[in-house]
This record gives structure tokens, sequence and C-alpha cells, in this order.
């Protein structure tokens, strides 16, 4: 039966402990009927509380195969979008906190997108030769645009699969919105840095020649993570002058330069799964963000591993840090009074484009 919805302020002061103590009660009510999805980069007080934790492409197939009437996703809007779309119509998809959404994924729209579609066809013809290649920290709205548009979806775990297949489509590609995971992708496929060119969607024509955009293979989005873009090449030079033996392992959404720098570049599941597996006694320099890093320094350390944070000053990811225990403890109590609160509902209208950009990303990866 549905309540007036309990508000916020009530929980708003709560100390994280309480908080805890208030998630774990509300959890016990609601027993099967919830999963709880956290992304690695959210906080202690709130990965702790996670029944299923990974990298998007992880999370948002754990989302689609999950039975769960609400789908409480500690993550950012995009990874609710995703959970919603893949779920089954019955099933509810929620996000702790509205305002946690991504500052990469806004760096593309569909008005931006679809001008630069228009403005690509006074040059060649898009439909035939350009596959839209979304990165999925995108709005659905662009996720659809791939889907209607012969595209596809990647994350930061199978990019450069994803532009294989989309090379056997048409010749280039558009890919947005992060420039630094498509140029590395590309990079690691054979293709000259020269054959890769930036889209700025503030100019006219991207501020690109039709000579440029005639002789390019992908076009990428003028786009980036601000966390990710705080590493830099200096601080793998300098860890590797104090410890030779150190290894270093970055997230694609870092610079080509500090990609370039490192031993290993992956996702942020990837990342977690080759520090646990190297030799005890190994030092890793970490370029992601610090929730993740901290929670992966603590845990290999017993085994006489060090995983040290890349950046010289602290940056985390501050909409994932929206998520916070207090958020949580609102929203599970909420949906146990059978009041839903922040749902992600993508319009069918998006919903069904976007899921076969999708699932064509599944079948290929
Ligand atoms: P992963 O898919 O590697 O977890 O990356 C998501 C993200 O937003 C990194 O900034
Ligand atoms: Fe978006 Fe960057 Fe935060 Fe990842 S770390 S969710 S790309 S702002």
């Amino acid at each position: 039966m549905q309540t007036a919805a309990i508000s916020f302020d009530k929980f708003n002061a709560l100390a994280n402990q309480e908080a805890g103590e208030r998630i774990r009660a509300a959890r016990a009510r609601l027993g099967k009927r919830a999963v709880i999805l956290g992304h690695h980069y959210q906080c202690a007080e709130v990965f702790k509380h996670a029944d299923l934790t990974g990298d998007s492409l992880k999370l948002s197939r754990l989302a689609a195969q999950s039975d769960a009437e609400y789908i409480v996703f500690c993550g950012v809007h995009f990874m609710a979008e995703v959970a919603d779309i893949l779920s089954r119509p019955d099933q509810i998809a929620v996000l702790p906190d509205l305002a946690a959404g991504c500052s990469m994924a806004d760096m593309a729209n569909l008005a931006k997108v679809e001008r630069a579609w228009r403005e690509l066809a006074t040059v060649l013809d898009p439909d035939q030769q350009i596959t839209p290649v979304s990165y999925i920290n995108s709005a659905a709205d662009l996720k659809a645009f791939c889907g209607a548009h012969g595209g596809i979806i990647c994350t930061s775990s199978n990019a450069p699969q994803i532009l294989d297949w989309s090379f056997k489509q048409r010749p280039k590609v558009l890919f947005f919105p992060d420039q630094h995971l498509g140029r590395w992708s590309g990079y690691q496929m054979g293709i000259p840095l020269g054959q890769m060119v930036v889209w700025n969607p503030d100019l006219e024509m991207g501020g690109l020649t039709a000579k440029q955009i005639r002789e390019a293979k992908i076009i990428l989005w003028h786009g980036f993570c601000s966390v990710h873009q705080m590493f830099q090449p200096t601080q793998i030079s300098r860890f590797r002058a104090q410890y030779p033996e150190g290894r270093v392992i970055a997230h694609p959404e870092c610079s080509f330069e500090v990609c370039e720098a490192a031993d290993e570049v992956g996702s942020t599941e990837r990342i977690i799964a080759t520090v646990k597996a190297s030799p005890s006694g190994t030092r890793w320099l970490v370029g992601t963000e610090l929730n993740l890093v901290e929670r992966l320094a603590g845990e290999v350390k017993p085994e006489g591993k060090i995983a040290q944070f890349m950046g010289d000053v602290i940056c985390m990811c501050p909409t994932m840090q929206r998520i916070d225990p207090q958020h949580l403890a609102w929203t599970l109590e909420n949906l146990a009074e059978g009041n839903i609160v922040n749902r992600i509902a993508v319009p069918a209208r998006e919903a069904a484009p976007a899921k076969i950009a999708l699932e064509r990303m599944f079948s290929v990866s």
C-alpha cells in the first residue's frame, strides 16, 4: 500500500552509523524484493551495503539478470537508466539521489549530436559511412540515437571490440562523449593518431574542415572526465624514478599520455582484478578514483602489495559521492513503506532504440 513518502529532512542529520543501522533494518524488511547494486567509486559507507558490485559493463549485465522488484542503483544517473532499460517492465530502478549525474555524460546531448550528424551530412552520408558509438556514460536518448542509426554502446572494458564491430559496419566512427576512451581504443586497434580528429560541439562543423572529416577514421567528441584528467604523466615518471620495480595501471578515461606511460590500462573491474592477481610484494600506482584505490589498497595490504593513488590532490567523483548512507537509508525506508522515490524511468520511445544499441554491445562483447 502506498503512503505519503517519508521526507528526506529527517535523514539529513543522521550520523553515518545510525544511517547504516537504518539501511540494514530496511533491507531486512524488503528482503529479496530489493537488490542494491554498487559501483566501485561508491564511498565505503555505501559500498558495504551493496549486494553486487562491478564496473559499468558488469553492473548492466547484473541489472538485466536481476529478479528483484526494486533495483537500487548506488552509482550515477546513466547507470540507473541502463538498469531501467534492461530490466523487465515490472521492475523499478531507483537512484538514491537524483543529483548523482556524470559530468562527462552531460558533455554530449541529443541536440548537439543531431546537429553534428546534420553537419557531417554536408560532407558525406553519415548513415552509410559513420557508425555512432556512445560510451555507456551517456544519457538514454543518445543510446537511442545510436540504436536508431545502426550504432552501438561501449564501456571501458570492451571499447576496442566494439570499434572493431563498428568498422565492419561502416568505414568511420563518431565516438561520444569521451575523447580519451575513443582515442586510446582506436590506438589499440592500430589507428594512427592523425586519423582521429576532435569534434568540438560548440564550433560550426565541429571546428573541422571537410578534408579533415573525409580523411578521419574516428571523429572524437570533445568530452572528458574531470576526475581522470587530473592524472598526469609526470606523476608516473616520479613514481618510476622512486620505485623502478613498480607497476602502473590507469583507467582509459585518463589522457592518452597517461595511458601510454602506464603498464596496464583497464576498467575499474580490470584494475581491481589485475592488482589482486599480481604477486606479493608488487607496488602499484593506480590512476582512477580515490575511493576505489583506498579500498583496493586495504584489501591487498595483507598480501604484501601496495596500491597507491596517482593523483597529487584528492580526486573523487563528486557526483558518485552524492549517494551517501543518508540517501540510501531514506530510499530503502520509503521502499519498505511502499513509497517509490527517485524512480528512473526511461520513456518507451527512447528505451526501445537504446536497448537495441545495448543489445548489440552484449552480442559483440
Ligand atoms: P567503469 O565502467 O570502468 O567502472 O567506469 C565507469 C566510470 O564512470 C569511470 O569513470
Ligand atoms: Fe562520470 Fe568521471 Fe564520475 Fe566516471 S568518474 S561517473 S566519468 S564524472
